[in-house]
């Protein structure tokens, strides 16, 4: 192993190892370029566009790319389509599997089902109905099996094994991360001066891709990734520490405990270091996108302008690309965001005091509507949520929620 140095965002040096020399580079540059000419033309070209209010708000120059504009709300559909379009004639008979429990799972079964190729996906026990439901309807054969995601993980392996399916990893996978760093290609093409991007890190499929491409493009551009504190795995697996990872989480697609691999094998050489930010700013920065920009951002999307304001300093004056990678936020879930951060939002970025729901806005469980473990209505005013996944998190008495109904 050759080590390389490595500069955490506590300020010390590691030592971190790297791949030997002569080791065959999994995914490169060259990759992502061929993954571009793959796609092109097969999905939405989304916008870069400056934002000169969050410019204004963040001390910064902003520019944001859109990708909950793909058809499926997120850019997972780039790494998904890059690999399915790399299967052989027999395998595409055959077929191919995941697990994912939201965008992954969206973009493997629209791209595989519009090509003929069966399509099965893995989800954990936990998954909302509604995911399933929308995955099921872009027509894939959704298996609901397994405690944890890890379980379902190894649920889907053995599937895979025993029926001779291809595996399409959800971001430990050469192809994927090509696929997802075509995104950053496109940002740099039209914007080739950008001093920095800042992108979420789950497994890190998206971030690697991105700072391969980005680097081949201008090597002395700064990339920053992002993870909620609460689920800061890729921070702690460069740091060398073992990873501590829990609890609830607005950006719950990238609260992941097994980062992938390759990433981790490849970031130490690519990347600053990973930003960490806490709940309350990601959904003051669901809020500040709509009031601002008018999208719609999940919370895993919002979580690079949660880091420019946390870290207002490392990218004062610069011209900063922040990847708004999805916008699935159910549409209770982000009235609630944008209810308890009205008028914070012109002022200069807080880091914002949450206001939790009142005791009495949360009243006993409804049992003609009860669809799963955690159903509930929640009363405000006179409007009634009615949810067959709703719950609240004891630290903060704050309700996390996939809501079907909302009523008068
Ligand atoms: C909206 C969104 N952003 C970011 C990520 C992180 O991607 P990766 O797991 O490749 O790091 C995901 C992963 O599912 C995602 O769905």
């Amino acid at each position: 192993m050759r080590p390389a140095l490595f500069r955490s965002l506590l300020g010390l040096w590691l030592l971190l190892p790297t791949p030997p020399l002569w080791a065959e580079v999994p995914v490169s540059a060259a990759a992502v370029r061929e993954a571009q000419q793959r796609l092109a033309g097969q999905l939405i070209r989304t916008p870069l566009l400056p934002s000169p209010l969050l410019s204004k708000l963040t001390g910064a120059q902003v520019f944001v790319k859109l990708e909950n504009l793909q058809a499926t709300g997120a850019f997972k559909e780039r790494g998904a389509l890059n690999r399915l379009l790399q299967l052989s004639p027999e395998e595409r008979k055959r077929g191919v599997i995941t697990m994912s429990t939201g965008n992954h799972a969206q973009g493997v079964a629209l791209h595989a089902t519009r090509r003929g190729i069966p399509a099965t996906v893995y989800m954990p026990e936990s998954t909302p109905v509604s995911k399933v439901e929308r995955t099921r309807a872009l027509g894939a054969t959704v298996v609901i099996k397994g405690a944890t995601f890890d379980d379902t993980a190894a649920l889907a392996r053995a599937a895979a094994r025993e029926q001779g399916l291809i595996l399409i990893h959800p971001y430990d996978d050469p192809a994927v991360i090509a696929g997802q760093g075509t995104l950053a290609l496109e940002m740099l093409q039209e914007q080739p001066d950008l001093d920095a991007l800042i992108i979420p890190v789950g497994g890190g499929g998206l971030i690697t891709g991105c700072a391969l491409a980005a680097r081949s493009i201008k090597p002395d551009i700064q990339i920053y990734g992002v993870e909620s504190t609460r689920y800061s795995a890729m921070a702690q697996r460069l740091e060398g520490r073992p990873v501590q990872v829990g609890g609830t989480t607005v950006a719950e697609a990238i609260a992941v405990r097994e980062v992938g691999a390759t990433a981790l094998s490849l970031l130490p050489g690519l990347i600053q270091g990973v930003l960490l930010v806490e709940e309350d700013t990601i959904e003051w920065a669901v809020a500040a996108l709509a009031a601002n920009l008018k999208v719609v951002a999940e919370g895993a999307g919002a979580t690079p302008l949660a880091a420019l304001v946390t870290q207002p300093t490392l990218f004062a004056g610069k011209k900063v690309g922040l990847v708004l990678s999805g916008g699935n936020l159910d549409h209770a879930h982000l009235a609630d965001i944008l209810r308890r951060y009205k008028g914070t939002l012109e002022d200069k970025p807080p880091v914002p005091v949450p206001k939790p729901l009142s005791k009495e806005a949360i009243s006993t469980p409804l049992a003609p509507v009860a669809r799963g473990p955690y159903s509930q209505a929640i009363r405000q005013g006179d409007l009634l949520f009615l949810s067959g996944q709703l719950a609240t998190d004891p630290k903060d008495g704050r309700f996390r929620s996939d809501l079907d109904i909302a009523g008068r």
